[in-house]
């Protein structure tokens, strides 16, 4: 198998990492309630828990932090961060946030009322939970073919339009004080969202009167798909691309924290200057002034330089190909890999992976926990025990479409032989899969349970 890419950077500070060994494994793991988010960094080998602030910064951005203003309002940092936020997206106003569940916080706690609804191709957890605590719902359309983790598809993140205008019109707009789409769709195995899709989104919602924001965490990585998924798009730049995805839209809320390529931070931009007066209120009790939202003069500038780094096209190529070699990497070693694979992470169908557990002993999460005692690897769960939840008419448990396991890859921190060290791990927990059991929950929370639940082995 060759996939040609190679790092576009080479790298100038590490940090050691142990490996354990499997005994000290299986007493952490213990430890934490077979939850690996309880597991001490420390006892990780290779973390891919999540790609999100685990990054590794560029010597531009390190060298842009030495120069940041930490002057409570009006810093030049915010303003080189306003301008970075202008030309990249194309949106006139942005409010600092200190990362993305605080954008939504603040979007939604001045927008949406209680009993309102909110659709999108599918809600990340905190989003979806940023509405549950306002009573309001979160509504989800993503394209059926999402379902299958096998059929291989260009889009498979995009909206269905034909449900979501149905969901309007039976709703009434009243009801539905802003309308998103998630590009890439991270709870969809981080699958793109097409051109025409993003397009076709607004106009529905547009037609409505509907405002339209998008979460555009990956919006680079959804970018360079569709660059080389669409072929009317081959030979425009990301740069464009960008600018044209965002025209579509009324404002985004946005965690620097993934396509920014840094470790804290987050944004609202829009277009709209009296809704920024409206945020604004709530961003100074809950955040903080205007000008830096919750941040520090240098992570506004690490915002700032990694903005562009971000939608750097041989950075861009590079990243969706390592991601893609882990995917080759993980089949190989056994695993039924989610099809195609996403930008920031590869997913594994855990319930095909494992199928003698079923979806209420949470087949990913047994395999995530197998795997971590084979080789020290921490991924996370995007299945059930993340987004299960109840029937509101029968009181019957609704299971998430897939119970996957996601392999988050932090942006330029790990190798080529760190993937490969992965599949090995894999292999050797697949040869055993069929030992693997599944897991029942001791104690959980009710919202985002999956952060603190603790679990037992099943008899
Ligand atoms: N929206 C999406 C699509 C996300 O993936 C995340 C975070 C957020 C919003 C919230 O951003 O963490 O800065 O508050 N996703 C991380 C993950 C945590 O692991 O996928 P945040």
């Amino acid at each position: 198998m060759t996939i040609p890419f190679i790092e576009p950077f080479r790298i100038k500070v590490v940090e050691r990492v142990k490996l354990t060994t499997e005994e000290e494994r299986e007493a952490a793991l213990k430890k934490a309630f077979y939850n690996t988010f309880n597991v001490p960094a420390e006892d990780v080998f290779i973390d891919l828990l999540t790609d999100s602030g685990t990054n590794a910064m560029s010597d531009r951005q390190w060298a842009a932090m030495m120069q940041a203003d930490e002057s409570y309002a009006g810093a030049k940092s915010y303003y080189r961060f306003e301008r970075a936020v202008q030309d990249v997206l194309g949106f006139e106003f942005v409010l600092p946030t200190h990362q993305g569940r605080a954008a939504e916080g603040m979007l939604f706690s001045t927008l949406v009322k209680a009993g309102q609804f909110v659709p999108n191709n599918r809600h990340f957890d905190t989003t979806q939970a940023n509405l549950l605590v306002l009573n309001a719902h979160p509504v989800e359309f993503t394209i059926p073919e999402s379902e299958d983790s096998s059929l291989i598809a260009p889009f498979k993140g995009n909206m269905d339009l034909a449900k979501l205008e149905q969901f309007i019109q039976e709703t009434g707009v009243e009801n539905i004080p802003i309308g998103m789409i998630t590009i890439t769709n991270n709870s969809a195995a981080g699958q793109p969202v097409s051109m025409d899709n993003i397009r076709q989104t607004s106009e529905i919602y547009h037609k409505y009167g509907i405002p339209f924001f998008v979460d555009a965490c990956r919006f680079a990585e959804n970018a360079w798909f569709i660059k080389i998924r669409d072929p009317k798009y081959k030979d425009v730049s990301v740069r464009d691309i960008v600018h044209e995805m965002f025209s579509y839209a009324d404002g985004c809320t946005m965690s620097a924290k993934k396509d920014a390529i840094v470790n804290i931070g987050g944004f609202i931009a829009f277009r709209d200057p009296e809704l920024k007066q409206r945020i604004a209120q709530n961003l100074i009790v809950h955040e903080g002034f205007l000008t830096y939202g919750g941040l520090s003069g240098r992570d506004l500038e690490a915002v700032a330089v990694g903005l562009y780094e971000g939608v750097d096209e041989s950075y861009l190529n590079y990243r969706e190909a390592h991601t893609r070699y882990l995917g080759e990497v993980l089949r190989q070693a056994g695993m039924p890999v989610y099809m195609p694979t996403g930008g920031h992470a590869v997913y594994v169908d855990g319930g095909k992976a494992l199928p003698h557990i079923p979806p209420s002993q949470f087949p990913a999460v047994a395999l995530g926990n197998a795997l971590y005692l084979a080789g020290g690897v921490r991924t996370t769960e995007i299945g059930s025990l993340m987004f299960e939840h109840t029937d509101p008419v029968t009181g019957a448990p609704i299971f998430a479409p897939l119970e996957l396991l996601r392999f988050a890859i932090p942006r330029q921190v790990y190798t080529r032989s760190h993937l490969d060290y992965i599949g090995e791990a894999a292999a050797k927990c697949m040869r055993d899969a069929d030992k693997i059991r599944g897991l029942k929950i001791a104690w959980a929370p009710k919202v985002l349970r999956h952060f603190m639940a603790k679990l037992e082995p099943v008899d």
